[in-house]
C-alpha cells in the first residue's frame, strides 16, 4: 500500500507494522554486520553511516514496545558513538534473534546487553521473566502518563518491582506520554494486552504522524479537543476500546473516582483507581484482567479431566485409549494422536463435563466469554460447522409460511434452512461477475426494492428475516450497518442473518469490525441512543412521510433512516471458527444480539435439541474455546499479519515483471463495479491509496473487499480453475480454496508465515517460466494454441441464470410481483419417484418442452461446484439460460443431478399436489375397554 509522503513514514503503516519492523531489525542487522566485517579489517568506510540510517527507521517504533526498551537502545547507540563496529554487530544480532524467535519473552538474559551479562543492571530487578523452564505468558502493558520523560525509567523500574514469584504471568511495562502515543502503542504493538492511563495526559504526539491526525478526525464521537486535560483518561479509554476492544483499561485519577466510576461514558475502563493508591492494587488487576480472558473453563475442565483415573462402563471404547495402545493392528492411531486425545474423549452423560445442549457449567461460562469477544449478547457452540448453525437459526426463528429475503447464492446450508423451517425464500440476486463466473454480492437497492414491494402488496408483515454471506466466498464484503439501517427503515423489527463463515476473523482488525454483523450492530445501537438519530429520522419524515410510500421512487436513491423509538436491534452471525481461527474441523458457533431473543428462546432450545447431535465431540468444543481465548489474547497481532500477508501476495504478484504477465490478483476495481465504490477506491496498491483512503472505502462504500481473500486470475495463464488447483497441489504442495472457470481463490489466515509467501510466488514464477519455455519451443502454433485457450477460458464464458422463479403451482399468489414460494412443498413433492421424471440434460426433448411446455420444474437442488449455489431450487421453472449455462459446465462434481438418469423434474400432473404424507388422516386413539 502506497503511504503519504512523511518524514516518519515507518508510524504511518498501521496496518503493516509487525513484519515491517522484523525486517527493519534484519536490515539493521546485516548492516551492523557489515560494518563488524569491515571494521575489523580496516577501521575506517561507510558501515557506521549505514547502522546509523538503519537505525533511526527503527528509533521511533521502538518506542512503542517494552523489548529490546530504552537501556538495550542507549548500549546500542553509545556502541555507535564509541565505534565498537564489533560490539554493535554483536548487540544488534542477540537483539533482532531475541525478537525473532520470541525468546526475550521467557529469557531475561536477552534484556541484558551482550557484555554485561553478569552486570547487576540499574532498571533491571531481581525477579527475572521467566522462572526457569516455566514459561510464564508474557505480555506488556502500557503505561499512559503526564510524567516527564526523564523519570520514566525510575517508573518502570517501580512496575517491575512489583512482580512477585506467585504471579501466573509476566508484564514488561511500556511507558508514553500522550495520548496520540498512546493510540499509536496499542495500533503498532499487538503485545499490549491492558492499558493504564493516568488522567491528565497531553494530547500531541511528538512523533509526525498525518495519518493518524487525519484517522482521529474522523471520529468525531471520539473529540479530544474538548476534552478538558483532567478528564482526558476517560475519552483515550473510548478511543482505545473503538480500536481494541480487547484490551482492559485502567484508569488512574486523583478526581472523585467514586463518580467516574458510576459515569455510563467510562464504562469502557475495568477499573477506576485513585492515583495515590496501592500500585500492588493494579498490578494484581492486570493480571488478573489477562488471565480471565486466558482461562477456558471447559478446555481447563477437560484437561483437569483427562488426568483422573477413570474406568468406563458408558459405550465410549475409544475413551481413555486402552484398546488402542494395546491393540496390535490401530496402535498407529494411538501413536499419531497421542494418548491425551482418548484421555480427554467423554461425553456429558459421564458427569465431570458440562453439557453443550443444555449448559450450566463450565460451556456455558465459555460460551458468554466468547460472546463477549465477539461483540454478542449470547453465543451457542456448535459442533457440526456452520451449515448446522444456519439451520439452527431458521429453525428457531422463521415458522412456516413466515418470508426469509435470501441471496440466491447463499450456502445451500440457507436453503435447507428453509425447507425445514417452511420458510418462504424470496431469492434476491446478487450482481454477476460474468466473465469470471461467479457472483458478487445483493446489492442494497435490491433488498429495498423487495420489500418496498412486499409493503405495496400488504405482505410486509410475512417477513421475518434477511439473510445475506459476509464476506461472501470471493470477499465482498457488505456495509452491514447501512443494509440493516435501510431494511430498518422500511420494517423496523426484521432479523438479521449475516452468514459470517469466513469473516469472524475481522472482529479483531478496527479496520474491518465496522463491517461485521456485529460491530455494525454495536454501531447502530451507539447511533439509536444518540439525538441525532431522532432529528435525521424526523427531516426524513417530515421530505418522505412517517409511512414511506412503497411506490416513492426516492426511496431506493435515497439512504433511509429508521425510526429509533420502532426499530429493534435483532442480529444473528454464524461463524465457522474453524475456517479462521483455531478450532477444529466443524467448530462454529452461533452468535446473537437480538433484543427480542426471548421471543425465540425456547425455541431456540428446540432447534438446537433437533440438529446438534447427543454426542458432540469433546476436541471440538475445547478447541472453540481455545481459540477465543487465542483471538481476544493475540487476534489482533495475528489478523493484522494475516492482512498484511495478503497485501505482500498481491504486491508481489502485481510487481512481478513475469508472474504478471499471466497472472492477476483481482481488486476493488475489478471485484466490485464502480456504482458500489463511491469513494473512488481502485485498489490497494493503486498509486495514492494509503490506509486512510482504504477506511474511506470501509466507511463508505457499498461493497468492500476483504484483501484476504484474493480471486487469482489463472486462465490467461492458459489454466481453468480445477486445473490450476491441482497441478498445485499435486506438484507443489500447495492447497487452496475454490475454483472458477478461470481463477483460484487463496485465501491468507493467521496461520500463514512468509514462507508460504515465498513458496508461492517462487511457485507462481515458475509455472510463468515454464509457459514462456513452451511457448518459445512451440514457435507460432504454440503461442495461437494458448491464445485459443486463454480466449476460451476469458471470453467465452456463460452467462449466469437468475433465479426463474417457483412455478405458479408453489404460490400463494400467482399474480405477485414478489417472487417468494414454497420450496418446501416442492422439495417434499419430489419424494414420490411416482410423481417425478427424468430427462437428459442433451436431450431434444428438454428443448421441446422449453418451446411449448409444459413447463420444467425442478425437482431438487442442483449446485454445480465451482461455482457451488444452487442453478435450481425445488419448485423452480427452469428456463433456457439455466439450461444453456449447464450445458456449457465443463464441471465433473454437480449435487443433485445424476448424468445417467438427467435432470430429475416434478411432472406437470403432480405440481402443487399435496405431499403424499399431508393425506394421511390423524388415526383416533382407540379407547381401551377398562
Ligand atoms: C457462506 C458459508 N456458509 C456456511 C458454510 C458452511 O460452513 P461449515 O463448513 O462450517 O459447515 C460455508 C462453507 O463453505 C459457507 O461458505
Amino acid at each position: 500500500m502506497a503511504s503519504a509522503p512523511t518524514s516518519t513514514p515507518q508510524l504511518d503503516h498501521f496496518f503493516s507494522s509487525s513484519a515491517a519492523r522484523l525486517d527493519r531489525w534484519r536490515e539493521l542487522n546485516a548492516k551492523a554486520q557489515a560494518w563488524a566485517a569491515e571494521g575489523a579489517r580496516t577501521k575506517a568506510g561507510g558501515g557506521r553511516a549505514a547502522v546509523e540510517a538503519a537505525l533511526v527507521e527503527l528509533t521511533a517504533v521502538e518506542d512503542f514496545f517494552a523489548y529490546p526498551g530504552p537501556r538495550l537502545m542507549k548500549a546500542l547507540a553509545e556502541r555507535i558513538s564509541g565505534e565498537d563496529a564489533l560490539g554493535v554487530g554483536r548487540l544488534v544480532r542477540k537483539i533482532s534473534g531475541a525478537l525473532l524467535s520470541g525468546t526475550y519473552r521467557y529469557d531475561s538474559g536477552e534484556w541484558e546487553s551482550a557484555d554485561d551479562a553478569s552486570d547487576t543492571a540499574p532498571d533491571r530487578v531481581a525477579t527475572p521473566l521467566g522462572e526457569g523452564d516455566s514459561h510464564r505468558p508474557y505480555f506488556e502493558t502500557l503505561f499512559v502518563t503526564p510524567l516527564p520523560a526523564a523519570s520514566r525509567a525510575k517508573v518502570a523500574r517501580d512496575i517491575r518491582r512489583l512482580r512477585r514469584v506467585e504471579d501466573a504471568m509476566v508484564y514488561e511495562p511500556v511507558l508514553v506520554g500522550s495520548v496520540e502515543d498512546a493510540l499509536l502503542a496499542i495500533i503498532l504493538n499487538g503485545k499490549i494486552e491492558s492499558v493504564v492511563i493516568f488522567d491528565g495526559v497531553p494530547v500531541p504526539s511528538q512523533h509526525d504522524v498525518p495519518l493518524l491526525h487525519e484517522l482521529l478526525r474522523t471520529r468525531s464521537d471520539l473529540d479530544v479537543s474538548n476534552a478538558a486535560p483532567r478528564e482526558i483518561g476517560v475519552t483515550l479509554a473510548r478511543m482505545i476500546k473503538h480500536i481494541r476492544p480487547e484490551l482492559d483499561l485502567y484508569l488512574l485519577t486523583d478526581r472523585q473516582v467514586e463518580k467516574i466510576a458510576g459515569d455510563p461514558a467510562a464504562a469502557v475502563v475495568r477499573r477506576v483507581f485513585y492515583e495515590v493508591e496501592e500500585m500492588m492494587e493494579v498490578h494484581l488487576n492486570i493480571l488478573e484482567g489477562v488471565a480471565d480472558r486466558y482461562a477456558t473453563p471447559f478446555f481447563d475442565n477437560l484437561k483437569r479431566y483427562a488426568a483422573r483415573p477413570i474406568a468406563t462402563f458408558h459405550a465410549l471404547p475409544i475413551a481413555r485409549g486402552k484398546s488402542i495402545m494395546k491393540s496390535n493392528w490401530i496402535r498407529d492411531m494411538g501413536d499419531f494422536y497421542g494418548q491425551n486425545l482418548f484421555l480427554a474423549e467423554s461425553s456429558a452423560t459421564t458427569g465431570g463435563l458440562d453439557s453443550m445442549l443444555e449448559p450450566t457449567g463450565n460451556i456455558k461460562v465459555a460460551q458468554e466469554k466468547f460472546a463477549r469477544a465477539v461483540g454478542s449478547d449470547h453465543v451457542f457452540f456448535v459442533t457440526n460447522g456452520t451449515s448446522t448453525s444456519n439451520k439452527m437459526v431458521y429453525q428457531a426463528v422463521a415458522a412456516p409460511g413466515d418470508i426469509v429475503i435470501a441471496d440466491r447464492n447463499c450456502h445451500k446450508s440457507h436453503h435447507y434452512g428453509m425447507v425445514l423451517s417452511g420458510a418462504q425464500p424470496l431469492y434476491v440476486e446478487a450482481f454477476p461477475m460474468t466473465e469470471y463466473s461467479m457472483y458478487g454480492a445483493v446489492p442494497l437497492r435490491t433488498i429495498k426494492q423487495a420489500l418496498l414491494n412486499l409493503k405495496a402488496e400488504g405482505r410486509l408483515d410475512r417477513v421475518k428475516m434477511v439473510t445475506l454471506t459476509n464476506c461472501t466466498f470471493d470477499g465482498h464484503v457488505y456495509n452491514t450497518r447501512r443494509v440493516m439501517e435501510e431494511c430498518l427503515a422500511i420494517k423496523p423489527d426484521l432479523i438479521f442473518l449475516w452468514d459470517e463463515a469466513w469473516f469472524a476473523f475481522a472482529r479483531w482488525s478496527p479496520y474491518l469490525r465496522p463491517r461485521t454483523a456485529m460491530g455494525a450492530a454495536a454501531a447502530l445501537e451507539q447511533w439509536r441512543a444518540s439525538p441525532e438519530a431522532l432529528k435525521a429520522y424526523e427531516a426524513q419524515a417530515a421530505e418522505l412521510g412517517g409511512d414511506l410510500d412503497p411506490k416513492d421512487a426516492r426511496l431506493l436513491k435515497k439512504r433511509l433512516v429508521p425510526d429509533p423509538r420502532k426499530m429493534r436491534i435483532r442480529v444473528y452471525m454464524t461463524t465457522s471458527v474453524h475456517k479462521s481461527m483455531s478450532a477444529l474441523r466443524q467448530g462454529s458457533i452461533v452468535a446473537v444480539r437480538d433484543e427480542d431473543h426471548n421471543h425465540h428462546a425456547s425455541a431456540f432450545r428446540e432447534a438446537v435439541f433437533i440438529h446438534a447431535s447427543t454426542s458432540p465431540n469433546q476436541q471440538i468444543i475445547a478447541s472453540l474455546d481455545v481459540a477465543r481465548r487465542q483471538m481476544e489474547l493475540e487476534g489482533y497481532e495475528l489478523v493484522m499479519r494475516a492482512i498484511e500477508t495478503a497485501l505482500v501476495i498481491r504486491r508481489e504478484i502485481g510487481q512481478h515483471p513475469l508472474i504478471s504477465k499471466y497472472f492477476s490478483v483481482l481488486g476493488a476495481d475489478r471485484m466490485v463495479p464502480e456504482e458500489f465504490r463511491n469513494s473512488g477506491f481502485r485498489d490497494f496498491f493503486t498509486q495514492g491509496t494509503n490506509w486512510m483512503t482504504a477506511l474511506k472505502a470501509v466507511q463508505e462504500d457499498e461493497f468492500f473487499l476483504d484483501p484476504t481473500r484474493m480471486t487469482l486470475v489463472c486462465g490467461t495463464a492458459g489454466f481453468d480453475g480445477t486445473s490450476f488447483k491441482n497441478l498445485l497441489a499435486a506438484k507443489y504442495n500447495i492447497q487452496l480454496n475454490k475454483t472458477s472457470r478461470n481463477s483460484v481463490l487463496l485465501q491468507s489466515n493467521i496461520n500463514n508465515t512468509r514462507s508460504d509467501i515465498a513458496l508461492l510466488i517462487k511457485v507462481l514464477l515458475e509455472v510463468s517460466q515454464d509457459i514462456e519455455a513452451q511457448l518459445d519451443e512451440g514457435g507460432e502454433n504454440a503461442r495461437a494454441a494458448f491464445a485459443a485457450k486463454v480466449k476460451n477460458l476469458m471470453t467465452d464464458v456463460p452467462d449466469l441464470p437468475n433465479f426463474s422463479r417457483f412455478h405458479d403451482g408453489y404460490r400463494e399468489d400467482p399474480g405477485s410481483i414478489t417472487l417468494e414460494g414454497d420450496m418446501r412443498g416442492a422439495f417434499f413433492a419430489a419424494y414420490e419417484e411416482g410423481d417425478c421424471e427424468y430427462l437428459p440434460l442433451m436431450s431434444p426433448k428438454i428443448d421441446e418442452r422449453l418451446k411449448s411446455g409444459p413447463q420444467l420444474v425442478s425437482a431438487n437442488f442442483v449446485i454445480p461446484y465451482p461455482p457451488g449455489f444452487p442453478i435450481m431450487v425445488p419448485g423452480q421453472v427452469i428456463e433456457a439460460d439455466t439450461i444453456g449455462f449447464m450445458r456449457k459446465l465443463d464441471v465433473k462434481e454437480i449435487h443433485g443431478y445424476n448424468n445417467a438418469r438427467g435432470l430429475k423434474l416434478i411432472k406437470p400432473s403432480a405440481i402443487g399436489k399435496a405431499p403424499a404424507g399431508a393425506k394421511v388422516k390423524a388415526v383416533p386413539p382407540k379407547r381401551s375397554k377398562s
